[in-house]
């Protein structure tokens, strides 16, 4: 490992897909940061503003006025360039040419893979913050950005209830998550959604399109289908086979990326606040190569190395509860 620098300056990035939440957490960074002494700096669009020394000095004020707001105030992007050793490299040479010796992430797996590399082999301190929609790192148990989703998708479950009951429809609601359903089953309890597709369980559509059937035939006035996106592969089938079991019209709409906008949570705010808290405090202590992350309520840090490798926990008993409370 490279030997690290000790200069008391701290820069932040945002990384990856956007998540609600993400303002919350830089600004405790910020104001956190200026309180230990740091001097703060900003990086815009992630690890692309790294490499075109997008870096610039942050105050109190450059985080006024943020802590409500969705998106990110840093902006974000996607990086495939970084991932080249030489390009990672150079990045992290306009850091340490302005004396930066330390650095915090946020942003999901993808962006952690980067926290390695740069802990590995830069002179820079490095630590992760969790700030993903996705929720779909086994070493935490929620990301920043993922509670304010879930609120979206549960919202629009409530206002598209409305229009297929005045129809008599069947909507098939598909909602992001990559290859994680959680997005899709928390929301689909939340929601009271009748059925849950994840890419976490089986499913069999015929039994779905039957089950949708007997539903109507009972005096149901609406089904809604929450499919998780890292199971959309069925989505064709699936509005197929409902219609011609149900003789009814099935709707199919993506939700996108509303999910990723908007308001942050109260729970996405402190969840974000207290992260960025333990981040810097790593920092403090000259600690690098870590990730902070939440269990049971309580914050916690790692190494990232070990966080990469824990499998995220699919919630069986939930996704039985799902299926046992909603038809
Ligand atoms: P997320 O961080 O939300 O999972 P991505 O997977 O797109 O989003 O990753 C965000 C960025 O992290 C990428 O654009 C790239 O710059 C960096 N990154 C992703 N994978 C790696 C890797 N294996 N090594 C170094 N950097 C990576
Ligand atoms: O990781 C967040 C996320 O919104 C996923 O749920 C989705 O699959 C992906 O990003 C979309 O990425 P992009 O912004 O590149 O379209």
């Amino acid at each position: 490992m490279a030997k690290k620098l000790c200069n008391k300056k701290l820069a932040v990035l945002t990384s990856g897909g956007d998540a609600s939440g993400m303002n919350a957490c830089i600004r405790t960074v910020v104001r956190y940061g200026l309180n230990l002494g740091f001097e703060m700096y900003g990086i815009k669009h992630g690890y692309k503003g790294m490499v075109n020394d997008e870096i610039f000095p942050m105050d109190y004020s450059s985080v006024s006025n943020s802590v409500h707001a969705g998106g990110t105030i840093l902006r974000s992007a996607r990086c495939l360039e970084f991932k080249e050793k030489d390009v990672m490299l150079r990045a992290a040479d306009n850091l340490i040419k302005r004396g930066i010796d330390n650095l915090i992430v946020i942003g999901g797996d993808g962006s952690f893979r980067g926290v390695e590399d740069l802990h590995e082999n830069s002179e820079l301190n490095v630590i992760g913050i969790p700030g993903t929609i996705d929720n779909d790192m086994g070493y935490t148990d929620s990301t920043i950005g993922y509670d304010t989703a879930c609120n979206t998708v549960i919202d629009a479950i409530l206002k598209l209830r409305d229009t297929i009951t005045s129809h008599d429809r069947i909507m098939v609601l598909e909602v992001m998550g990559r290859m994680s359903g959680n997005i899709a089953l928390n929301s689909a309890v939340a929601g009271g959604a009748e059925y849950v597709i994840v890419p976490e369980a089986p499913a069999d559509v015929d039994d779905i399109a039957q089950s949708v059937k007997r539903g109507f035939d009972k005096g149901k006035t609406s089904t809604i289908i929450l499919l998780a996106e890292g199971k959309n592969e069925l989505k064709d089938e699936l509005v197929k086979k409902v219609a011609e079991a149900t003789n009814r019209r099935v709707n199919h709409m993506a939700l996108g990326y509303m999910q990723r906008g908007g308001i942050p949570t109260m729970a996405d705010r402190v969840l974000a606040a207290r992260m960025a808290q333990r981040a810097v405090d790593l920092i403090e202590c000259g600690q690098s190569g870590r990730v902070v992350g939440v269990r049971g309520g309580d914050i916690y840090d790692t190494t990232v190395l070990e966080a990469l490798k824990i499998p995220k926990e699919f919630d069986e008993q939930l996704y039985n509860l799902a299926i046992t409370i909603s038809k």
